[in-house]
Protein backbone atom coordinates (compact mmCIF):
# COMPACT_ATOMS: atom_id res chain seq x y z
CA UNK A 1 0.00 0.00 0.00
CA UNK A 2 0.93 3.14 -0.84
CA UNK A 3 1.18 5.49 2.29
CA UNK A 4 2.68 8.41 0.62
CA UNK A 5 1.20 11.64 -0.32
CA UNK A 6 2.24 14.73 -2.65
CA UNK A 7 4.77 17.62 -0.94
CA UNK A 8 6.46 20.71 -2.66
CA UNK A 9 9.38 21.50 -0.73
CA UNK A 10 11.02 24.34 -1.94
CA UNK A 11 14.74 24.38 -0.78
CA UNK A 12 17.68 26.63 -2.24
CA UNK A 13 15.39 28.52 -3.96
CA UNK A 14 14.08 25.48 -6.20
CA UNK A 15 10.73 23.65 -6.20
CA UNK A 16 10.61 19.82 -6.02
CA UNK A 17 7.60 17.80 -6.72
CA UNK A 18 8.11 14.68 -4.70
CA UNK A 19 6.31 12.28 -2.66
CA UNK A 20 6.92 11.32 1.47
CA UNK A 21 5.75 9.10 3.23
CA UNK A 22 3.73 11.81 6.56
CA UNK A 23 6.27 10.07 9.32
CA UNK A 24 9.81 10.86 6.87
CA UNK A 25 11.56 13.84 8.53
CA UNK A 26 13.26 16.36 6.84
CA UNK A 27 16.97 15.35 7.19
CA UNK A 28 16.32 12.39 5.54
CA UNK A 29 14.23 13.76 2.99
CA UNK A 30 16.90 16.47 2.01
CA UNK A 31 19.57 13.64 1.92
CA UNK A 32 17.64 10.75 0.49
CA UNK A 33 15.26 12.10 -1.78
CA UNK A 34 17.10 15.38 -2.65
CA UNK A 35 20.45 14.26 -2.50
CA UNK A 36 21.41 17.33 -0.59
CA UNK A 37 23.93 15.37 2.03
CA UNK A 38 25.61 18.56 3.24
CA UNK A 39 22.88 18.39 5.85
CA UNK A 40 24.29 15.86 8.37
CA UNK A 41 22.67 13.64 10.98
CA UNK A 42 24.28 13.32 14.41
CA UNK A 43 22.25 12.03 17.78
CA UNK A 44 18.92 12.49 15.62
CA UNK A 45 17.31 13.69 18.97
CA UNK A 46 17.53 17.59 18.42
CA UNK A 47 20.65 17.55 20.49
CA UNK A 48 23.83 18.23 18.60
CA UNK A 49 22.78 20.74 15.51
CA UNK A 50 24.66 18.65 12.78
CA UNK A 51 21.37 18.86 11.03
CA UNK A 52 20.55 22.45 11.73
CA UNK A 53 18.94 23.75 7.99
CA UNK A 54 17.20 27.74 7.78
CA UNK A 55 13.42 27.57 7.53
CA UNK A 56 12.21 30.88 6.25
CA UNK A 57 15.36 32.12 7.84
CA UNK A 58 15.56 30.56 11.27
CA UNK A 59 17.80 27.54 11.98
CA UNK A 60 15.93 24.52 12.76
CA UNK A 61 16.32 21.00 13.69
CA UNK A 62 15.70 19.13 10.27
CA UNK A 63 15.80 15.57 12.46
CA UNK A 64 13.08 16.70 14.58
CA UNK A 65 10.74 18.33 11.65
CA UNK A 66 8.66 16.10 9.17
CA UNK A 67 9.07 17.27 5.82
CA UNK A 68 5.32 17.73 5.29
CA UNK A 69 5.65 20.45 8.00
CA UNK A 70 7.50 22.68 5.74
CA UNK A 71 5.52 22.72 2.80
CA UNK A 72 5.45 26.66 1.61
CA UNK A 73 8.50 27.52 3.88
CA UNK A 74 11.91 28.03 2.33
CA UNK A 75 14.58 25.77 3.21
CA UNK A 76 18.15 26.56 2.68
CA UNK A 77 21.03 23.95 3.46
CA UNK A 78 24.51 24.26 3.12
CA UNK A 79 24.51 23.65 -0.19
CA UNK A 80 22.56 26.94 -0.88
CA UNK A 81 24.87 29.40 1.03
CA UNK A 82 27.52 29.07 -1.63
CA UNK A 83 26.56 31.70 -4.57
CA UNK A 84 27.86 30.88 -8.79
CA UNK A 85 30.25 28.13 -6.77
CA UNK A 86 32.31 30.22 -4.56
CA UNK A 87 32.29 30.18 -1.08
CA UNK A 88 30.41 32.47 0.74
CA UNK A 89 33.06 35.41 3.27
CA UNK A 90 32.08 32.94 5.87
CA UNK A 91 33.06 29.76 4.80
CA UNK A 92 36.15 31.65 3.96
CA UNK A 93 36.43 32.66 7.40
CA UNK A 94 36.26 29.26 8.36
CA UNK A 95 38.61 28.10 6.19
CA UNK A 96 41.30 30.72 7.29
CA UNK A 97 40.61 30.81 11.15
CA UNK A 98 40.62 26.59 11.09
CA UNK A 99 37.07 26.52 12.36
CA UNK A 100 37.07 22.70 11.65
CA UNK A 101 38.58 19.45 11.72
CA UNK A 102 36.44 16.47 10.60
CA UNK A 103 33.79 19.05 9.46
CA UNK A 104 30.90 16.85 10.35
CA UNK A 105 29.37 19.84 12.51
CA UNK A 106 30.49 22.51 10.31
CA UNK A 107 27.10 22.75 7.82
CA UNK A 108 25.28 23.20 11.14
CA UNK A 109 27.83 25.96 12.11
CA UNK A 110 27.42 27.60 8.91
CA UNK A 111 23.36 28.04 9.30
CA UNK A 112 23.85 29.11 12.50
CA UNK A 113 26.03 31.91 12.18
CA UNK A 114 24.27 32.63 9.16
CA UNK A 115 20.88 32.82 10.60
CA UNK A 116 22.72 35.20 13.72
CA UNK A 117 24.27 37.56 11.21
CA UNK A 118 21.57 38.21 9.41
CA UNK A 119 19.99 39.00 12.57
CA UNK A 120 22.82 41.22 13.93
CA UNK A 121 25.44 42.09 11.49
CA UNK A 122 28.17 42.62 14.31
CA UNK A 123 27.45 40.18 16.84
CA UNK A 124 29.74 40.52 20.11
CA UNK A 125 31.86 37.25 21.22
CA UNK A 126 28.98 36.71 24.01
CA UNK A 127 26.35 36.55 21.35
CA UNK A 128 28.20 34.06 18.81
CA UNK A 129 28.31 31.75 21.93
CA UNK A 130 25.39 31.85 22.69
CA UNK A 131 24.31 31.42 19.49
CA UNK A 132 26.61 28.55 18.83
CA UNK A 133 25.46 27.04 22.26
CA UNK A 134 23.20 24.59 20.27
CA UNK A 135 25.22 23.08 17.60
CA UNK A 136 28.06 20.76 19.61
CA UNK A 137 31.54 20.85 17.70
CA UNK A 138 34.23 17.46 19.08
CA UNK A 139 37.10 18.58 17.64
CA UNK A 140 37.87 22.70 17.37
CA UNK A 141 37.05 23.32 21.04
CA UNK A 142 34.84 25.89 19.96
CA UNK A 143 37.49 29.19 20.10
CA UNK A 144 38.32 28.85 15.57
CA UNK A 145 34.61 28.87 14.93
CA UNK A 146 34.51 31.75 17.20
CA UNK A 147 36.60 33.58 15.83
CA UNK A 148 35.74 33.12 12.15
CA UNK A 149 32.28 34.13 13.05
CA UNK A 150 34.10 37.74 14.39
CA UNK A 151 36.30 38.23 11.89
CA UNK A 152 33.26 37.84 9.38
CA UNK A 153 31.18 40.37 11.68
CA UNK A 154 34.07 42.84 11.76
CA UNK A 155 34.26 42.79 8.20
CA UNK A 156 32.18 46.24 7.07
CA UNK A 157 32.38 45.03 3.19
CA UNK A 158 28.65 45.00 2.14
CA UNK A 159 27.44 41.31 1.05
CA UNK A 160 29.65 40.27 3.56
CA UNK A 161 28.02 37.02 4.53
S1 LIG B 1 21.00 15.21 14.26
FE1 LIG B 1 19.54 16.74 14.61
S2 LIG B 1 20.17 17.70 16.41
FE2 LIG B 1 21.57 16.05 16.19
S1 LIG C 1 34.96 19.88 13.21
FE1 LIG C 1 34.63 17.85 13.89
S2 LIG C 1 32.77 18.00 15.01
FE2 LIG C 1 33.28 20.05 14.57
Amino acid sequence: MNSRVPLKLTVNGETFDIEVEPRWLLSDVLRHQLGLVGTHVGCEQGACGACTVLIDGKPERSCLTFAIQVEGQQITTVEGLTRDENLTPLQEAFSEHHALQCGYCTPGMLLTATALLRLEPHPNERQVREALSGNVCRCTGYQFIVDAILAVAGDTKEDAR
